[in-house]
């Protein structure tokens, strides 16, 4: 029953991490609409579940790409759909909006083609060259046949080199001389693996200097920017560890103090070029968000690769902040009239950790009950639910990957700091947390290397 007569917005959402978590929380706060939600997950997150009209669990892998989206097509078909939002990089690339498009659905996500973005390294680098668009690093395409030409250039480049498996890897494609490798022998040797498995990889020049992330929102038309968020890849305290999806954000009242508003103004017109390029090149429009991660070198703003989504757990960090209802935004983007609306945030900070399984990400423990109290959650934190799901007794189980978020928001960033801290303590059973993310030590370090750079 619609009792609020409010507009009904009948809403797909594809995804069941934090990210679409945060999306679907946010959503359903609507002051505008009455939305309902129809979920089509990979995993039984009890927390999404309760925001949906209805949901399916799809058994096929990665959200039903191998059978061409036979199911997804089906149940958006039954549900009515006003627009569909997806949101993990893999169905994205895979061409989920293209199989939506088929039936006549829209989504807040981009294209096959446009998602190339980020489902090509290789297409990105060309096109920035192609288009004579700044930022761009010194590159080379091989592909599987090209094993000799590879070694060639390997042994001739006269700087440092980074190789990047051309496709998606879960940020484990990547391989940076000096930290995984040290000569250009053992370079090759990590090429000649990739082309074993994948069709192509990149070899581009090593950029030095800090790096900073942007995600700017898209409508093949209009780039709008979004509040700087920090994200902490790495493991364990103090920035040691194996690499991971992220496993914590930080946003202060203004933007980020290790980065400038000439970096933010420079990131911007290269992502305003980058989406004029995607139109030229594919023919279609980019529509969804364009999250670009850049680096300061010595010759200015340098673009290191663009993922098509929002970040996790940069998302999370977002619509704890976002001011304006998101179902307009995603509608404004879809019709291309972004430049019609003002999107506000409001002026707080936002600390987000993540709590993970231990082992996390090398050897995670998996499908082990963890127990969450909501009641220790003191005001202004958000929580949001991500690779857990509920087995038949109603436990909550780990599901391997980051497995809760939360987000502390306040005026202070301090503040912010310790309500998160303080709420991390709601969940018992094999996780951990990096307790360092918002430490004046580590934002020290930060601000010492960008101070490097001036
Ligand atoms: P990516 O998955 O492309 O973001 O790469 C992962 C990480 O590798 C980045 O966050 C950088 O730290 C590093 N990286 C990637 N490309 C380069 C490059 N051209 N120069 C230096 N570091 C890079
Ligand atoms: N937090 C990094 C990412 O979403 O790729």
């Amino acid at each position: 029953m619609n009792s609020s007569k409010k507009p009904i917005k009948k809403i797909l959402l594809l995804g069941n991490g934090g990210r679409e978590h945060s999306i679907a929380t946010f959503l359903k706060k609507s002051q505008k609409y009455e939305i309902e939600l129809f979920g089509f997950f990979n995993m039984k997150n009890p927390k999404m579940i309760e925001l949906c009209e209805n949901f399916y669990i799809t058994d096929e892998y990665n959200f039903g790409e191998k059978s061409n989206f036979a199911m997804l097509k089906k149940f958006a078909e039954i549900s009515h759909l006003d627009f569909a939002i997806i949101g993990p990089d893999d169905p994205i690339a895979a061409g989920a909006a293209d199989a939506l498009l088929e039936i006549g659905i829209k989504s807040f996500a981009p294209t096959k083609k446009a998602a190339q973005l980020e489902s090509s390294k290789g297409f990105t680098r060309s096109l920035l060259k192609e288009f004579d668009i700044e930022g761009n690093a010194e590159f080379q395409r091989f592909s599987s046949g090209e094993q000799e030409k590879l070694e060639k250039y390997c042994k001739n480049i006269s700087h440092k080199f980074v190789i990047k498996d051309d496709g998606l890897c879960g940020g484990k494609g990547v391989f940076v001389q000096d930290d995984h490798f040290t000569t250009a022998e053992e370079g090759i040797e990590i090429a000649q693996k990739i082309l074993e498995k994948s069709e192509s990889l990149v070899i581009e020049e090593k950029l030095e200097g800090p790096e900073f992330s942007l995600m700017f929102l898209a409508d093949g038309k209009t780039v709008k920017e979004t509040p700087t968020i920090a994200d902490h890849k790495r493991a364990f305290e103090g920035d040691n560890g194996p690499n991971t999806g992220g496993m914590g954000t930080i946003s202060f009242p203004e933007k980020l103090p290790f980065i400038t508003d000439e970096n933010i103004a420079e990131a911007k017109k290269i992502t305003e070029k980058v989406m004029n390029a995607i139109e030229e090149k594919t023919g279609e429009k980019f529509i969804g968000v364009m999250y670009g991660g850049f680096m300061r070198t010595q010759t200015g703003t340098k673009v290191i690769e663009y993922n098509a989504r929002f970040g996790d757990p940069e998302a999370l960090n977002f619509f704890s902040l976002l001011e304006t209802d998101f179902v307009d935004i995603c509608e404004h983007a879809i019709a291309q009239r972004l430049d019609e609306i003002n999107i506000s945030f409001s002026k707080k900070a936002t600390v987000c950790k993540y709590l993970v399984p231990e082992g996390y990400p090398t050897q995670p423990v998996k499908g082990v009950e963890i127990y969450v109290d909501e009641s220790k959650i003191g005001e202004d934190v958000n929580i949001f639910y991500a690779s857990v799901y509920e087995d038949e007794n109603g436990k909550l189980l780990l599901g391997g990957s980051r497995a809760i978020g939360l987000v502390g928001i306040d005026e202070d960033f301090e503040t912010a700091r310790e309500k998160v801290n303080k709420a991390l303590e709601c969940v018992t059973g094999p996780v951990f947390s990096r307790k360092d993310i918002g430490s004046k030590e580590l934002l020290e370090k930060r601000m010492k290397e960008s101070e490097d750079m001036r």
